[in-house]
């Protein structure tokens, strides 16, 4: 669309010569002969750019510029004037016009202006997008009764300095609960410093964490500050906590029982105040059991421990995420809001969410990129996701961690694995995980088998 610019001048001549400039170079018009009449059209036809005189009658140019500044931030404004003093412009400048341009008009010095101008106020526009959205995204939407529980965990604990454990299946909303958390805090406004466990290799969440001087390893050419320093007076969030190498384990429980840390290579302390939250899929108490999780870390960690159920607990939560994503999903893309049909919704309500709430905001977008109708019938929504017939679905979930993430395939490949661990688990169930049983009546060599064991990470059921 045509950048559109608002003339607002009493002199019917100015206006005639800024319409021949404008138009001449390709922009859509629309002129006002007063202030009050610039103020109406301004609300009404939303344009880019305002040239706005400031001696005219009645509303004067300034008191233009503030009512308009104070319904649209956004909107950039010219201010144009043949009494040029310096102290209009300057109170032009503080009511937030972003150029002053003196009459008689130069046909460079307007176009000039509007070529900023406009770009000026696109920039202005993103950056409102951006930030609304980076507020909306961080939204916790549901009615179940589980979700309003969890709600009201985050507030009781939120003001507190206690950890939190936030437990739950991957996709479940972990992080953005522990952004809530802090969000809610009296740390709101100091740093939220987010660490994930799992994806630092082991020889370097040390340094990470906290930090170490220059010359404290090979390799370490310059000191670095540690997550735990960056956080002071904020909020740290161990992602994944439950990967955490034995070493690093024992180095945060002494963080949290003294309150400092010691970077790598120095041997002095250093006092911090952070509050931790902490996250994990993992089943913490067998992480322990099975001597991999230290219990008293466990226990200083899981001051206030939330737990957040899968989505297929809470199918209550369905209408209103679909909802809530299609919005974010069409304001993002500047798109009229798609309708889910009661069809639609149902069949959404019958898949297995093995992602959970992350799955099914990718199956909405996908539904709404697919589709160009007003309306998502269920068709649709078959056509994406598959029911929860849970063929062996069950096995393969007891039997350990899921190949991959554990969301559901997408790819031909990654569905023909998936369904060979599944069926493979099955099997081996059926004979007592007796391999060459198994092996035998599958008709496959034992070796493929156990190469298939340790491809998918089969562990046999009560192992350990
Ligand atoms: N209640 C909710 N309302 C709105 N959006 C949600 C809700 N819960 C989760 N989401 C969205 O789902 C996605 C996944 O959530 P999040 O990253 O917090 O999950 P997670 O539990 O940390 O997952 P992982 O274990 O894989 O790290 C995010 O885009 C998040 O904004
Ligand atoms: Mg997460």
């Amino acid at each position: 669309m045509k950048p559109r610019i608002l003339v607002v001048d009493d002199e019917p001549a100015i206006r005639d010569t800024m319409r021949m400039i404008l138009e001449y170079e390709g922009y859509d018009v629309l002129l006002a002969g007063s202030g009050q009449e610039g103020l109406t059209v301004a609300e009404r036809e939303t344009p880019d750019l305002v040239f706005l005189d400031i001696k005219m009658p009645g509303l004067d140019g300034l008191e233009v510029l503030s009512r308009l500044r104070g319904t649209n931030e956004a909107l950039p404004v010219v201010i144009v004037s043949a009494h040029g003093s310096t102290t209009t412009a300057l109170e032009a400048g503080r009511l937030g016009a972003f150029r002053f341009i003196e009459k008689p008009l130069s046909k460079d010095y307007v176009l000039d202006a509007v070529r900023e101008g406009v770009e000026l106020g696109s920039l202005r526009r993103e950056n409102r997008t951006l930030r609304t959205a980076l507020e909306t995204k961080q939204q916790m939407v549901g009615e179940s009764g589980a979700l309003k529980q969890i709600m009201e965990q985050v507030r009781r604990a939120a003001p507190t300095n206690a950890t939190v454990l936030i437990l739950g299946e991957s996709g479940v909303g972990k992080e953005l609960i522990a952004r809530a958390i802090h969000k809610a805090s009296l740390r709101a406004k100091e740093r939220f410093v987010q660490v994930n466990c799992a994806a630092i290799p082991e020889e370097l969440i040390e340094s990470e964490l906290f930090g170490h001087e220059r010359g404290a390893f090979t390799g370490a050419t310059e000191k670095q500050t540690g997550k735990f320093e960056q956080a002071d007076r904020g909020t740290i969030f161990l992602d994944e906590v439950g990967d955490m190498s034995a070493k690093t384990q024992a180095k945060v429980l002494r963080v949290l029982q003294e309150g400092e840390v010691e970077r790598l290579g120095s041997a002095r302390t250093i006092k911090v105040d952070v509050r931790v939250i902490a996250a994990t899929n993992k089943d913490l108490e067998e992480e322990i059991a099975e001597g991999r999780f230290r219990e008293d870390l466990y226990f200083r960690l899981s001051v206030i421990p939330i737990s957040v159920p899968p989505l297929r607990e809470r199918l209550e939560d369905i209408p209103g995420l679909v909802q809530y994503f299609t919005a974010q999903f069409s304001r993002e893309n500047n798109r009229r809001p798609a309708k889910f049909s009661p069809g639609a919704i149902d069949a959404l309500r019958r898949a297995r969410w093995r992602g959970n709430i992350r799955e099914l905001r990718n199956v909405v977008e996908r539904l709404l990129i697919m589709s160009d109708r007003e309306v998502i019938e269920g068709e649709d929504v078959q056509q994406v996701v598959r029911p929860d017939t849970r063929p062996a679905a069950g096995a393969s979930e007891a039997a350990g961690v899921a190949s991959g993430s554990g969301a559901r395939p997408t790819t031909l490949r990654e569905f023909k694995e998936w369904s060979e661990r599944a069926f493979l688990v099955d099997k081996l169930r059926e004979f007592g995980w007796n391999i060459s049983k198994t092996a035998d009546v599958i008709d496959t060599p034992r070796s493929n088998l156990y190469k298939k064991l340790e491809q998918y990470n089969i562990k046999p059921e009560g192992d350990g």
